[in-house]
């Protein structure tokens, strides 16, 4: 059986890099919704079916457990997911999402008193990176900020235009003296190298291509009996709701290598 990676769009092609780059043996099937992309303006019950959606399909097609890259899902959705549709459908299957990774990651280093978050409408409405930061520790101070230009300009393939966007987003965050930055959307990496000129020496960049593939790893670690039932035979699949020539020439970009999609309905 596969590994599952489901995103709104084509931005977790940077975290499937990472997992088929430390993670090579396993057998991975990425999810892109990008017919329906962005999912951060839309609303939560929006996201709820959608996310459903994905994990009927991926569950459907031989999936043994699904990696939520999409921040904005695993945000607004994913906790109804597991609490709810899991339990009722797939009682023996496990969908993972991306935040409480992160806030995990993100205070790691016991320095790290003040946080910013960069994310998406729908992310930063939710506030669970405000609720998973402040479970594991209670004093943290965090700051939000929406950056809805973001995503439809790293789609549109034109980053050279996002230093003055980028700018007007992160000053509130460094005027709040914040030690560290989490980069709360999966199509943010492509932007880091600009986010850390901005950001300085000082702020530590919390980037989740950098970070998930140990988080796996650590899981599986923890559930051998899930990776016993992992296919081992380095396949990859990718699949998309819609494919056109900006799908391609991004993946290329994104993902490195040449990618074949194969177009799905969900
Ligand atoms: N994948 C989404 C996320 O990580 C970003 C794109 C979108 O808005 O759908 O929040």
């Amino acid at each position: 059986m596969k590994i599952g990676i489901f995103d709104s769009g084509l931005g977790g092609l940077f975290v499937t890099k990472a997992l088929v780059k430390e993670l090579p043996q396993y057998d991975y099937v990425y999810l892109g919704d990008t017919q329906r992309v962005p999912y951060g303006n839309r609303s939560h019950e929006t996201v709820y079916k959608f996310l459903k959606e994905a994990v009927d399909y991926l569950f459907a097609h031989d999936c043994e457990l699904i990696i939520v890259a999409c921040n904005t899902a695993s945000a607004e959705a994913l906790r109804k997911v597991q609490q709810e549709y899991l339990p009722r459908h797939y009682p023996k299957r496990r969908v993972l999402g991306i935040i409480i990774p992160t806030a995990e990651a993100a205070l790691k280093d016991h320095k790290i008193k003040r946080v910013g978050v960069l994310a998406t409408q729908g992310t930063v409405d939710s506030r669970a990176y405000i609720r998973e930061l402040k479970k594991i520790r209670p004093d943290v101070s965090i700051f939000q900020q929406a950056a809805p230009l973001l995503v439809p300009l790293i789609e549109s393939n034109a980053i050279e235009f996002a230093d003055p966007i980028l700018h007007s987003y992160l000053q509130p965050l460094s005027r709040k003296n914040i030690d560290a930055l989490i980069l709360g959307c999966t199509h943010y990496p492509i932007l880091k190298k600009q986010i850390k000129e901005i950001c300085g020496p000082d702020i530590k960049v919390i980037s989740q291509d950098e970070i998930i593939s140990a988080k796996l790893a650590d899981y599986l670690g923890r559930h051998p009996k899930i990776v016993k039932r992992l296919g081992k035979n380095k396949r990859r699949e990718f699949l998309v709701t819609d494919l056109t020539a900006a799908t391609k020439i991004l993946s290329m970009k994104w993902f490195g290598t040449d990618v074949k999609f194969r177009l799905v309905r969900l």
